[in-house]
């Protein structure tokens, strides 16, 4: 017992430099992480392939169109974003004309990917717009697309960090020749 007590208290010392030692890797790591990995803004692009075939002529009040669109994914980042299932809306001078499910995906770090989905467009909603037939005459429909992505940017396997993108699209859809074009603005906040 006449030792108990140096040896608890190099024990105590052991843990407290273990704990300095630790923090100081966390400051270095946590430091690195927002200089040299400093989060960047993902990159998503939208190919509404699908609206390119809206027959306008068909359309009705009573049908819902499924426009296949490729959602290109870029994550620039040392560190791998994982988002939750969301719902992007696409927009026709402010009124909401249709949506599309965006999947829960997992996008390694410095990764691209590309993912399906289908625009369920409510042809009803776009036929009473007073805008429609101007537009129609004028040979262009601009739509545009806004999602949230809720989700995690992960460094490491060890840091986590909830992150949210934001993301928003201008959809020019030109008559004839029919064609869409689309431009997109993505933000990634902490
Ligand atoms: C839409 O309505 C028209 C006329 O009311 C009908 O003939 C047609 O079958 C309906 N289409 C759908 C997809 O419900
Ligand atoms: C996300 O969506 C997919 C397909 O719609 C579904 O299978 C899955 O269960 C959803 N996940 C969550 C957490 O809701
Ligand atoms: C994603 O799709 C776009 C358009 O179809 C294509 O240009 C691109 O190469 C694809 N990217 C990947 C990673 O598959
Ligand atoms: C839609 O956007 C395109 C390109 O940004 C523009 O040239 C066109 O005039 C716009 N059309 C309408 C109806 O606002
Ligand atoms: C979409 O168009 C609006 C109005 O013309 C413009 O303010 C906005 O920056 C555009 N967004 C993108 C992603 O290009």
């Amino acid at each position: 017992m006449a030792n108990g007590k140096p040896s608890r208290r190099s024990h105590k010392l052991c843990c407290a430099v273990t704990a300095i030692f630790f923090v100081i890797i966390v400051i270095v790591i946590v430091t690195l992480f927002f200089t040299i990995f400093k989060p960047k803004d993902p990159k998503i692009s939208l190919y509404p392939e699908g609206i390119k075939n809206i027959d306008f002529s068909a359309l009705t009040p009573n049908v819902t169109l499924s426009l296949g669109t490729v959602v290109a994914i870029e994550n620039p980042n040392y560190g791998s974003f994982k988002y939750k299932n969301t719902t992007s809306y696409v927009t026709y001078h402010g009124e909401v004309v249709g949506e599309a499910p965006i999947e829960q995906r997992y996008v390694p770090a410095r990764h691209k990917l590309n993912i399906t989905t289908s625009v369920e467009l409510k042809a009803g909603k776009l036929l009473i717009n007073p805008h429609l037939l101007s537009d129609f005459a004028g040979g262009s429909l601009n739509l545009t697309s806004t999602a949230v992505l809720p989700g995690k940017v992960i460094v490491l396997n060890i840091f986590k960090f909830h992150a949210t993108v934001y993301n928003s699209c201008n959809i020019s859809v030109f008559i004839s020749p029919q064609k869409v074009e689309s431009m997109c603005k993505t933000k990634l906040k902490l």
